[in-house]
């Protein structure tokens, strides 16, 4: 299996993610919980890091989503096949790896807000280039300058690399 060649690395994300809890936490009134809603399964390295450094209370849960289509091609449906915890009155943070279509995204985002949180921020680690949907992303850790597929810190290839320490991409072959 080819090694994936670095392209951020674990001092850039760590320094980084450390950045986005501080502007995280900003965002909330002082004293009052953060209610992080992690996206599987790709976000679940990025989720334990952020609560690390989140500089207060904070309670954890997750969410699974599947969308269909198949290649390049979507048909726009995202399933949530597992949903998280009702989050009413919460200050809820959605916590994505990636951002890509933004249609999974999307499809928690109104799942969340159809409880009436008290507010809802996501945080998501990448965001690519050329998205055609308008779905809010408050905080981004890097923007992806071209639309390369990344793999590691959480993110595979048929479920390969999640466990890099670092964000990487795979040479064409
Ligand atoms: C990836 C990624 C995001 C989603 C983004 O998950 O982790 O959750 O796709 O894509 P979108 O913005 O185009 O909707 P994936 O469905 O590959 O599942 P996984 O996290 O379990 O690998």
């Amino acid at each position: 299996m080819p090694t994936p060649t670095p392209l951020i690395s674990a001092e850039q994300i760590r320094t980084r993610v450390g950045e986005l809890a501080a502007a995280l936490a900003q965002r909330i009134p002082d004293g009052e919980p953060l209610h992080l809603v992690g996206v599987l399964k790709g976000g679940f390295m990025f989720l334990a890091d952020l609560v690390r450094a989140l500089p207060r209370p904070a309670t954890v849960d997750f969410a699974r989503l599947a969308s269909y289509g198949s290649g390049t091609t979507s048909s726009g449906a995202v399933q949530l096949v597992t949903a998280p915890h009702p989050v009413r009155g919460r200050h809820v943070v959605i916590v994505e790896d990636i951002v890509d279509t933004g249609l999974t995204l999307e499809r928690l985002r109104q799942h969340l807000l159809a409880d009436q949180p008290q507010s809802l921020t996501t945080v998501a680690l990448l965001s690519k280039p050329g998205r055609a949907s308008e779905v809010p992303i408050e905080l981004v850790g890097f923007t992806l300058e071209d639309d390369r597929f990344v793999v590691g810190y959480g993110l595979d290839l048929d479920q390969q690399h999640r466990q890099l320490p670092y964000i990487g991409v795979l040479d064409p072959s």
